[in-house]
């Protein structure tokens, strides 16, 4: 049967979600439903002196303005969050009346309707003891530690290899160079929402906008003293998340806590301002480079100097070093990140964290070089290709990047670049060419499945996991089919529930790898029983057959020995003695990672025409070219790789995310002054991938692209932009007066 993986199936919810069938939670509706907003600090440091709620209390509608001094009770300090979970933030949840960062949830308005808590929010009078807030990098850079651990992967916060100061003495041509990256902030189209329901005391139901039910309910049930399996979370349907929706932010509990107070079912949607604050950013990022090589283009030293910020109580950190760790094949290596502390909401992860600003400075460094050299960009990176993971000292689980720097080369039609900057002119607009690198860790985490055959013939796959825009529902579907040997059709894939088997959070790429994997060998498992089952089977006409001679495709069995006697899974599952059959699957990595680094890989060809006079940048068209695994479904994948790239683009010329250093506020918390690219702002994107299954992250052999597309991108924008204009921006977003 030809496998239903890989193939570009459409989305199995496209329907659902293009009708208003596939119900987000902010959509639920419930009996008795109230509505809650949050009152947030209008200062960043400080106290809360005051809140007068008598005008709110007494405004129609309201039901219950909750604040610190309303003393809700929590099981455990909101600070105190477990060491093995990584998602775990330190919560400000009304528990006293410290303000920490500008946007921090102060009061809790809870009303009949949405409009009226809304006025109830205004009219609650915040009076505050204010601080000074510190939000830069420079005010703060006396204090800066080094942390033992960078977010993510856990690697340590300094790496290094050989001797970096021997090694720029060996080197003919040097370089240092600061790369800097803003502040930036997520922004899906959804905002962050929940509605939480209690039934009596000791049960709660979340109906939350989250990229990991089980997180979700294992952290609010620890805050609240509650039994994990009395708390369900449900999430069918998440409008994107980046990163954002991984940990579980204040307003979750917040609305559980105000459910709990007000005795009846909450919803809680964040308004788009309030995504600028409580819910993570990526921080701010300086990078500083040095590399130094021989006239060969040969490296003989890599460092980078990274800080990044994390806020006054908590500890986040960009893992920005990771790509000069290990892209390149360098023998003297150092990397340090240092964190200051700020008066800002806890950054987190963001797609890509780490590797998407840290390919930036790397490849924008390597493309620096190149010019030093009078070196073709791509030919420097071929010319230090890392057969192995040098910083792990391992080999690579797989590594396809050679061949996507070809493919994408020969796509994009690099061989006919004019290397001299400003060469490219067409008439009035100044046209370049840049290249940058992608990469980012193949990551799989235990996870669990279930796959059932029913009576009526229907097979129905149930995993916990969160559906976050990438396709999910319908690559399950596949793996699912493809495991047990029916067409995708026949399968019902089913997630976003913690009473289904329990999975990872949708984050680090890993839900194919892992979920994936889980779902597969639970079909695996239907499979080999179906068949045991059907051999033994007085009425079958497989009957006495070994089951080794049972060929299953397309929903029939058949014995390859006698072509002839078949049966179909209907007819099977029709004679069945009980109402089902199924099987479950926990599915976790094995020894691997000792022994491989796992890794994804691509190159990013860009082009850019800018406005001579206006410096006005328009990224007319880009390729990328992606060695990524197994590809499950070509056509979610193609969106996926494609909505990275669009990130870069964001990344490179429009996203920053302003603090007033003096507030410590962001000025421009929303999306009108916060730029994302429109349809307008986008040329033409051609993804393309190699052929690759890498056996040595899963058994399906994908490693999961979610975040790889966003990486190297910004990298080849501002390498374009150089190329078009002789100017080096090293300083994101590129805007024009950075080009006039
Ligand atoms: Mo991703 S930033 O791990 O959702």
């Amino acid at each position: 049967m030809p496998s239903a993986i890989g193939e570009p199936l459409d989305r199995v919810d496209g329907r659902a979600k293009v009708t208003g069938g596939a119900v987000y939670s902010a959509e639920n509706n419930l009996p008795g439903m109230t509505y809650a907003v949050m009152v947030t600090s209008t200062i960043a440091k400080g106290r809360v002196a005051s809140i007068d709620s008598a005008a709110a209390r007494r405004a129609p509608g309201i039901i219950a303005v909750l604040t610190h001094e309303s003393k809700l009770k929590l099981a455990k300090s909101p600070d105190d969050i477990s060491p093995d979970s990584a998602a775990d933030r330190r919560l400000q949840l009304l528990q006293n009346d410290r303000v920490l960062y500008a946007g921090q949830p102060v009061a809790v308005v809870v009303a009949e309707t949405l409009e009226a808590a809304q006025e109830g929010a205004r009219l609650a009078q915040v009076r505050y003891g204010p601080e000074t807030p510190s939000v830069s990098v420079d005010a703060s850079l006396a204090g800066a530690f080094i942390p033992e651990r960078l977010s993510g992967a856990g690697d340590p916060g300094r790496s290094s290899r050989g001797d970096v100061q021997a090694g720029m003495s060996q080197a003919s041509t040097r370089l240092e160079q600061v790369y800097t990256t803003p502040f930036q902030v997520h922004n899906p189209m959804e905002p962050h929402a929940t509605v939480a329901v209690w039934d009596g005391p000791d049960g709660l139901t979340l109906y939350d906008a989250t990229q990991g039910i089980f997180g979700a309910r294992k952290r609010v049930a620890g805050l609240l003293g509650l039994a994990v399996e009395n708390v369900r979370v449900l999430s069918p349907y998440v409008g994107g998340g980046f990163g954002s929706k991984g940990p579980t932010w204040s307003h979750v509990l917040l609305c559980a806590m105000a459910a709990r107070e007000v005795r009846r079912p909450v919803k809680l949607v964040l308004a788009r301002p309030q995504m600028f604050g409580p819910i993570g950013c990526r921080s701010e990022t300086r990078q500083s480079i040095a590399i130094g090589a021989k006239p060969d283009g040969t490296l003989t030293a890599l460092k980078n100097d990274v800080v990044t910020h994390t806020s006054s109580f908590d500890d986040f950190v960009e893992p920005a070093s990771t790509p000069t760790r290990k892209l390149y094949s360098v023998p003297n290596n150092s990397t340090t990140q240092r964190v200051v502390r700020s008066d800002i909401g806890t950054p987190s992860y963001m797609r890509a964290p780490g590797e998407a600003p840290g390919t930036f400075a790397l490849e924008v460094a390597m493309d620096e070089l190149a010019y030093a050299l009078t070196m073709d960009p791509l030919a420097l990176r071929l010319k230090n290709y890392a057969e192995q993971d040098e910083d792990g000292q391992k080999p690579w689980s797989a590594k396809s990047l050679r061949e996507c720097y070809r493919m994408g080369a020969e796509r994009f039609g690099w061989a006919k670049r004019s290397p001299e900057p400003g060469s490219m002119r067409d008439g009035h607009t100044l046209i370049g060419w840049g290249l940058g690198t992608a990469m980012y860790p193949a990551r799989r985490s235990p996870a669990s499945a279930r796959a059932r055959l029913n009576r009526d013939g229907s097979i129905q796959v149930e995993a916990g996991t969160q559906e976050i825009g990438g396709g999910t529902y319908t690559t399950m579907t596949q793996i699912a089919a493809d495991g047990i040997g029916v067409e995708p059709s026949r399968v019902i894939f089913r997630l976003g529930d913690t009473q289904f088997p329990p999975t990872p959070v949708s984050g680090g790429s890993m839900t194919t790898a892992s979920t994936g994997s889980a779902v597969y060998l639970a079909a695996r498992a239907l499979r080999d029983t179906i068949i045991q089952r059907a051999v033994v089977d007085r009425n079958s006409l497989l009957y006495g057959a070994k089951p080794a001679q049972i060929a299953f495709e397309n929903g029939r069995l058949s014995r390859s020995d006698r072509p002839g006697q078949m049966e179909t899974i209907q007819h099977f599952a029709a004679g069945l003695g009980e109402p089902y059959i199924e099987a479950i699957v926990n599915a976790a990595p094995g020894q691997e990672k000792e022994e491989f680094s796992p890794m994804s890989f691509g190159a990013q060809f860009a082009e850019v025409r800018v406005d001579a006079d206006l410096g006005q940048v328009f990224v007319s068209r880009m390729v990328g070219a992606f060695g990524a695994g197994r590809i499950i479904n070509a056509k979610t994948a193609r969106s996926n790789f494609m909505g990275g790239m669009v990130w870069g683009v964001s990344f490179a010329l429009y996203e920053h995310a302003v603090y007033d250093e003096r507030l410590g506020r962001i000025v421009n918390n929303n999306l009108a002054e916060y730029h994302v690219p429109v349809n307008a702002d986008i040329g033409d994107i051609d993804v393309i991938w190699v052929d690759e299954a890498d056996h040595h992250v899963d058994p399906i052999g994908a490693k999961g692209i979610g975040e790889i597309g966003i990486t190297g991108s910004a990298a080849a924008v501002a390498n374009a932009v150089f190329h078009a204009t002789g100017k080096r921006v090293r300083d994101l977003p590129i805007t024009l007066d950075k080009l006039l």
